[in-house]
């Protein structure tokens, strides 16, 4: 509770730019700042995800998480270090191997589950202040990179009929409409439009995935995701 009130009070004194906005693995220290703004975003969903379903999540080998954040103070000083920056640019480099506190204040978060060769979205969210600013395209970017080098062919997901501006965000990175579950959605009974993408390995896809990495990464040191380690 005290973090989730630091983290509004901040953002209340924050006037957001995607410049400091970083994309990494969630962490145990994430949790309650991705529960608050899960259930911010999905009112509706909020019974089916109780507070002790990420940590659950965390541990569940065919599920990634990854959150944008802005990084601390005591972060931000030593990625504003020359030597830092260059890492982040030209290797794709997340300090992972760092043991994050809960110091970071989250603006998004985005989690998909590996079924056999798709990757499917189960959630992608941004604070309601901080949206149309690129951090939703950052997240969507960071999981299909992330699903491609878990050698992922195709990136799927539902979303609500009525939800224009989250289908506007997929069909912009490459998704088409493959079908409807009717009356999907209980508390309203609203249709899911099922969306899907092209193989992301074919040299269109990756194309595409470039320029769109290269805007969310217009911005000095915005970090890309997560690296997956060789093992996994
Ligand atoms: C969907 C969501 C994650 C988008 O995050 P965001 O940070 O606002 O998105 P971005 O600023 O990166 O926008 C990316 C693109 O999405 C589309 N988009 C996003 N919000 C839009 C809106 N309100 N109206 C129209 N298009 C929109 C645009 O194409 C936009 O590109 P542009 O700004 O260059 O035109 C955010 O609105 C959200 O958290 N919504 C609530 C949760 C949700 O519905 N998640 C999706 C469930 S399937």
């Amino acid at each position: 509770m005290a973090q989730q009130q630091t983290a509004s009070h901040m953002l209340q004194s924050l006037r957001m730019t995607t410049a400091s906005c970083l994309f990494r693995s969630m962490t145990e220290a994430d949790i309650p700042q991705v529960y608050a703004i899960d259930h911010e975003a999905f009112p509706a969903e909020s019974l089916f995800r109780p507070y002790s379903s990420y940590a659950r999540e965390l541990q569940n080998s065919m599920a990634h998480y990854i959150v944008g954040c802005v990084p601390s103070t005591r972060r931000m000083r030593r990625m504003s270090r020359p030597w830092y920056k260059r890492l982040l640019r030209w290797h794709h480099f997340e300090d992972a191997a760092v043991a994050y506190r809960a110091s970071d204040l989250l603006l998004g978060f985005a989690g998909f589950w590996i079924m056999l060769d798709e990757a499917h979205v189960i959630a992608i969210a941004v604070r309601e202040p901080c949206r149309r600013q690129g951090i939703g395209q950052g997240l969507l970017v960071s999981i299909i990179d992330m699903a491609a080098r878990l050698h992922v062919r195709v990136v799927t997901l539902e979303v609500r009929d009525g939800n224009k501006s989250a289908q506007a965000m997929y069909l912009r990175h490459g998704f088409h409409v493959a079908g409807r579950r009717p009356r999907y959605y209980s508390d309203n009974q609203e249709d899911a439009v099922l969306m899907t993408t092209d193989d992301i390995h074919c040299a269109e896809y990756v194309e595409r995935l470039r320029g769109l990495r290269a805007e969310s990464l217009r911005d000095g040191w915005l970090a890309h995701p997560s690296l997956i380690p060789d093992s996994e």
